[in-house]
């Protein structure tokens, strides 16, 4: 038997998760775009996954958007951002220590005309608020720092960061993906303007992500095609994917629950 003990680069995925997504690759596999039945089963069960993840970190409904992965979160809110906000300014202030999605994000936005101040991490792995307020800029109009860290585990000071970044009226996205399996989320309280997941990280499903973004944060899709997700992610809904990350999501807040 295999012995695994990698849990940052990916977990088990849980039986009872298995269970729940099984039907919606067995039985009613249908497209949630369908206009008949089976398809509006489909559909209707994205839309309660939704509403469940949204309660389960103090998020609304329209806030939340499925996507295939933690990187493609990343790149949704990163690039999403960027591009609608071009006109206002051209600057977005991230750290040394995110993880590729976020650095070769922000490296491919500097190849199209943005300018990105990649601040250091201190001795302790950790990202001074201090540095984060000296780097911002009348043209800064995005700052990206990663909630907990997928090598070292340092947890950033996001509600502080938040605070700064709504002080200065710049949007501020953090990757969440290695936070959402070990530590609380909860998007009301730290105030952020974006937050990337991956089920993957918390005994769910590989090829699904989340992206929480506020309700009124001016971003664009990045990927072309039909309706889906609102016209913010064309493409297929993963339905046995999104509804097994509920199911994740639920087991990971009955944990938290037991531990307090
Ligand atoms: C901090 C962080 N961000 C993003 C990702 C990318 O997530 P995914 O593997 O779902 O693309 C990872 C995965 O290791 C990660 O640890």
């Amino acid at each position: 038997m295999i012995k695994y003990f990698d849990n940052a680069a990916t977990t088990k995925l849980d039986s009872e998760v298995l269970n729940e997504m099984l039907p919606y690759l067995t039985e009613n596999y249908a497209n949630p775009s369908s206009i008949y039945s089976v398809g509006k089963m489909a559909k209707e069960a994205i839309t309660i996954a939704r509403m469940k993840i949204a309660e389960s970190i103090g998020a609304n409904v329209n806030e939340i958007y499925f996507t295939s992965c933690g990187s493609e979160s990343d790149n949704l809110a990163i690039k999403g951002i960027a591009y609608a906000n071009s006109r206002y300014g051209n600057h977005i202030i991230t750290s040394n220590i995110e993880h590729p999605a976020v650095l070769n994000t922000c490296k491919s936005l500097e190849n199209m005309g943005f300018r990105v101040t990649y601040l250091k991490a201190n001795s302790k792995g950790l990202i001074d608020v201090e540095s984060v307020r000296r780097a911002i800029t009348p043209k800064t109009i995005l700052i990206s720092i990663m909630f907990a860290n997928n090598e070292i585990g340092t947890i950033q000071p996001i509600k502080e960061i938040a605070e700064l970044a709504r002080e200065n009226r710049i949007y501020f996205h953090t990757d969440g993906v290695q936070a959402m399996g070990n530590i609380e989320v909860n998007v009301r309280d730290l105030k952020v303007s974006a937050l990337s997941m991956s089920a993957h990280k918390f005994y769910g499903p590989k090829g699904v992500g989340v992206l929480y973004v506020r309700d009124g944060v001016r971003f664009a899709r990045i990927q072309d095609g039909g309706h889906q997700e609102r016209e913010k992610r064309s493409g297929t809904e993963n339905v046995a994917g999104i509804v097994g990350t509920r199911k994740s999501i639920r087991n990971r807040s009955k944990r938290f629950r037991r531990k307090q």
